[in-house]
């Protein structure tokens, strides 16, 4: 196995407009399991195929949207060495103590990306009590709920500078860039598909102009039946249904798209192309930005481009 460096993304924290409608949201009808709640009232959550103590944060406040997102990395040698180049690069950073607001967290970097996202670096945490099996493994230890999915596992940010951040994202964090559309020009780069694996994508970004905004957090399902089992749950729990079932031509994902009560938007996705970093980027023109979005359609939808928390 020769993924070294950064790993994945396995971290966001969310804000949600009422807790505990969220906490039904997020665990009875997407599927994750609640781990535990911290003294000041955010809820951790996990899907039941992954290691980590935690990969969801739900945190009460006045305003929807993401408090950040985390990439963990190999070691955290590995994460000193970040430290030093996110210095030489210029980003600001913040260090954040081992098991302080994140529990079973070791150390972050806390970096303020060029587009207004925070993005957390981590090398360490703790196994969660509920982790997959290891030892003659079943393929799951709890049964699976909800539209089961089985692990967190990207995000769209919205924000200015993204020709920047994708820099760094790329020189520094060690991403590779995957798939962008152009803008209008022909030269700039509208929106770009990052991985630091052999995923389509953990993190994507499209150029807008303000900060620090979410369009969706995406997280895996099996197959394209499971988004069809998703889709029902939507209706038969009038969940605000947004886009889908459908494919993405860029990822050439199978998706769809929804709002949880606060109005953040979700996705679950199944399929994808395996991606290696010999591979070319591949690369949509403005004009054929519909059916790279909405493949099966080809018409661009004003709320899915336009509405973000
Ligand atoms: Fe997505």
């Amino acid at each position: 196995m020769t993924i070294r460096g950064t790993l994945r993304a396995g971290l966001v924290q969310i804000r949600v407009l009422d807790l505990e409608k969220a906490v039904i949201h997020y665990t009875e009808r997407l599927g994750l399991d609640e781990v535990c709640r911290t003294s000041d009232g955010r809820v951790l959550l996990k899907a039941y195929d992954e290691f980590d103590h935690h990969s969801i944060v739900l945190r009460q406040a006045h305003e929807a949207g993401m408090d950040l997102i985390g990439l963990k990395v190999e070691n955290d040698a590995f994460l000193t060495e970040l430290e030093q180049k996110t210095k030489e690069f210029g980003l600001k950073y913040e260090s954040i103590p081992a098991n302080s607001d994140q529990p079973g967290f070791g150390r972050r970097l806390a970096v303020s990306l060029p587009t207004g996202h925070r993005l957390d670096l981590y090398a360490e945490v703790a196994i969660a009590e509920d982790h997959p099996g290891v030892k003659n493994p079943d393929i799951w230890q709890k049964e699976p709920h909800g539209m089961g999915v089985l692990n967190f596992d990207h995000a769209l940010l919205y924000g200015p500078n993204t020709k920047l951040a994708a820099q760094y994202l790329t020189e520094v964090v060690g991403m590779s860039k995957v798939e962008v559309v152009k803008g209008p020009d022909g030269e700039s780069d509208l929106a770009t598909w990052l991985t630091c694996n052999n995923k389509a994508h953990d993190i994507a970004l499209l150029e807008h102009e303000q900060p620090g905004k979410l369009h969706h957090i995406g997280f895996k399902l099996e197959s394209w039946t499971e988004i069809g089992h998703a889709a029902d749950l939507i209706s038969i729990h009038d969940i605000a249904l947004d886009a889908g079932p459908m494919r993405h031509g860029v990822t050439r994902g199978q998706t769809i798209y929804f709002f949880d009560p606060s109005g953040n938007r979700n996705e679950v996705y199944a399929g994808g192309y395996a991606h290696f970093p010999d591979m070319p980027l591949r690369v949509w023109d403005f004009d054929h930005v519909g059916k790279g979005v909405f493949y099966y359609t080809r018409a661009l939808n004003e709320r899915f481009l336009n509405v973000v928390t």
